[in-house]
């Protein structure tokens, strides 16, 4: 398919890479980009027939069939407006909007068009995301109680997003994001967000906007999701994620420590890593970050999505759900008190049974605990099932 690249930055010279990397079929037919002169360097860069500094034109060029939006949050809503209005099809990356009301607004745009639209959460398609992701929809892990999703670093690279009108917020619109959505991944899409408690401050850098938040995400079948996120982090990005389950738990380093560490005693070494801060010394490099962040599945599920006719697994409406969750951090971490996730189009499960797991050991006991000692000993705890009393019973090593 033919692609409009709207936005010449970072990202879309991490799409860019992805996008023509590995004798892909997809390919960008142009770019729009604010200047003629920076539109026309990506241009040459990735072998594209033109760069343009208008954005209509280049969604409504007759040979451009899917839209990617790679532009500052601000400019979200537009693109897709335009997009929806040409009748191409879009794909936005995160966060969707800057609130809820904006990503419904983009959400009804293409709904209204009947324009295919993708959510380019690429945290949630990392290889790792994936394999755990579907590990736990096979119930490798039992029931999914909690999720930590931690995503830190120094701070962003570009003026608008330390512009709170701009880009919706600190670190919690920037980062959150995706560990909201990979939160939802793992505890199940259909299990409605029910309120959220945050704290969140300015630490470190000059700026209206939080640039550390803690958060926790309370979900309808009495799952937690936690997200942490930081642009006052050192040492690089770091991304990382946990799972705990009643039958198991994963663990994820989807950045810093991939198994590549590198020792360099001069200064030869340049580019390391996104965000790395050090280019001598011990130095942990990622091989294909495009791949580990990601954006190859991630593009390979939108286009397939496209030609399949279905949906893919991240939409704009998990893009609305996102922002839901995060407008009622940014209340919570003002209210100081559990917030709700006011959601007015939900379309997963009504009512959600918190069912606890049973228990039960004999008729007369439920077993709260087993555990084998040094000494070969197994040791049961047991609650009795009528009276509520907890008692020990040992079991000798070899018996
Ligand atoms: N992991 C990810 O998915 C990921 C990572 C980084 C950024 N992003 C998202 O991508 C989008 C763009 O971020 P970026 O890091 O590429 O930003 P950037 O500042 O590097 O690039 C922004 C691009 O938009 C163009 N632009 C057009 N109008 C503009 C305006 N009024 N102000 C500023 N730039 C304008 C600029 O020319 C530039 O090409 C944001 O929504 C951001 O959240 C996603």
């Amino acid at each position: 398919m033919k692609i409009a690249m709207l936005g010449a930055g970072f990202i879309a010279r991490f799409y860019a890479t992805a996008l023509h990397s590995q004798r892909r079929k997809d390919r960008i037919h142009l770019v729009y980009s604010r200047t003629q002169q920076t539109a026309e360097q990506f241009a040459r860069d990735y072998q594209l027939s033109h760069g343009t500094d208008d954005m209509e034109a280049a969604i409504n060029h007759p040979d451009t069939e899917v839209v990617v939006i790679a532009l500052p949050n601000h400019l979200h809503a537009k693109a897709v407006e335009l997009a929806a209005r040409a009748g191409k099809h879009v794909l936005c990356t995160k966060p969707l909007g800057r609130t809820a009301k904006e990503a419904k607004f983009m959400l009804d745009c293409v709904e209204k068009a009947g324009v295919f639209a993708g959510y380019l959460e690429d945290l949630c398609y990392t290889p790792k995301m994936l394999k755990s992701i579907e590990a736990v929809s096979n119930g490798a892990i039992g029931k999914v109680l909690w999720t930590k999703s931690r995503e830190a670093h120094p701070g962003p690279h570009s003026d608008w997003f330390w512009n709170k009108e701009l880009s919706g917020g600190g670190a919690i619109i920037d980062l959150a994001c995706h560990c909201v959505e990979i939160g939802r991944n793992l505890i199940g899409k259909t299990i409605r967000p029910v309120e959220v408690m945050c704290w969140s401050d300015t630490q470190v850098h000059p700026i209206d906007a939080e640039d550390h938040a803690i958060g926790l995400v309370k979900y309808a079948n009495g799952a937690i999701s936690q997200f942490e996120v930081s642009w006052t982090f050192r040492g690089g990005m770091d991304l990382r994620d946990e799972v705990m389950g009643t039958e198991g738990s994963i663990w994820l380093n989807s950045f810093l420590r991939t198994g590549f560490e590198m020792y360099v005693a001069g200064n030869k070494q340049g580019y390391v890593a996104e965000k790395a801060e050090q280019h001598a010394g011990w130095l942990f490099p990622v091989g294909d970050e495009a791949h580990e962040l990601g954006y190859p599945h991630m593009f390979s599920d939108m286009f397939d999505a496209i030609e399949e006719n279905r949906a893919p697994m991240e939409t704009f409406y998990d893009g609305y759900v996102v922002n839901a969750i995060l407008d009622a951090a940014f209340l919570s971490a003002q209210s100081k008190r559990w917030e709700p996730v006011l959601l007015d189009d939900w379309r997963g499960e009504e009512a959600t049974a918190t069912d606890k797991a049973s228990n039960s050991y004999n008729e007369q006991y439920d077993l709260v605990k087993k555990e084998i000692l040094p000494n070969g000993v197994t040791k049961l705890i047991l609650k009795d099932k009528k009276s509520g009393i907890i008692i020990q019973k040992e079991i000798p090593a070899n018996s």
